[in-house]
């Protein structure tokens, strides 16, 4: 059983002040350890996505795994940031709000329906620093004349990580590698000198994480770096070297590493 979690939205919100409303409520909230914006919400039996405060976009529901990795993308107010698959824009969104709607991101997806997701969800939020491109991401690598200090590869996979029951055949995992080793090799060709990547999945499986950075490694003479304080992020180093996972009791499990040339 996972816990509910939500990042409040500071781009619209004080944290002390929807605390309020949502504990008026009768909602429990626990304060995340890494995440200063983030919290495991008790229900009491009320469903917090029917509340108006969601609507208005003064927080996400997002798992609390999942708000690490911006993070440790470590967005700062004057990156130029890609997102190359972006949606439905948890992690986008938490990005801007760590960017405080300055710099720039740009949102990638390669399917339509989760762009009107992204799109909404950018517009719920008040997120004003993004801009949102639909392309397959290897194409828009290839394409693409813009170097970015900071890109996230939050890759398409089999979401063992989130769902325990999921049946994946050698054929579909087989499709998914290759699509994320290139999606991580062209992610380089728009990289500034100094910038970093940053790779996740919500996988489990050996073939989509460690074997995938091990191969781009190998390849295309990429390396990876550490993720500082990753202890404290409760990240357990994995046996490649500076490879993460994130397994913890209740959320969704999560493979992360950051990657330069
Ligand atoms: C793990 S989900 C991203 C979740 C998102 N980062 C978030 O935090 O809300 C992976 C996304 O990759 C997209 N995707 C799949 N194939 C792609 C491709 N070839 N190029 C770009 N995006 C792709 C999927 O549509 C999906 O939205």
């Amino acid at each position: 059983m996972k816990k509910k979690a939500i990042r409040i939205n500071t781009l619209k919100i004080e944290i002390d002040k929807l605390i309020k409303n949502l504990e008026d409520k009768g909602y429990i909230l626990e304060k995340i350890n890494y995440c200063d914006y983030g919290f495991f919400v008790n229900e009491n039996g009320r469903n917090i996505a029917h509340e108006i405060e969601h609507w208005l976009g003064y927080f996400f529901i997002q798992d609390a795994s999942s708000m690490l990795i911006p993070i440790i993308l470590d967005a700062k107010k004057d990156d130029l940031i890609l997102d190359l698959c972006a949606a439905p824009g948890a992690k986008t969104t938490q990005i801007a709000q760590m960017m405080e709607n300055n710099g720039c991101i740009v949102a990638n997806d390669v399917r339509e329906d989760r762009i009107k997701a992204l799109s909404f969800n950018l517009e719920r939020c008040g997120v004003l620093n993004t801009i949102v491109t639909m392309l397959d991401g290897v194409k828009f690598l290839k394409k693409c004349n813009i170097k970015f200090n900071k890109i996230l590869l939050d890759v398409p996979c089999s979401g063992t990580g989130v769902y325990e029951d999921v049946k994946i055949t050698e054929n579909q995992i087989k499709r998914l590698t290759t699509l994320q080793k290139a999606l991580l090799k062209n992610s380089f060709n728009c990289l500034d000198k100094d910038g970093y990547v940053v790779y996740s999945t919500c996988s489990i499986l050996k073939e989509e994480n460690e074997d995938v950075i091990e191969y781009c490694i190998k390849k295309f003479g990429l390396e990876t770096v550490e993720i500082k304080n990753f202890e404290r992020y409760n990240l357990k180093e994995s046996f490649l070297e500076n490879t993460y996972r994130l397994e913890q009791p209740y959320q969704e499990k999560f493979f992360v590493c950051k990657l330069m040339k």
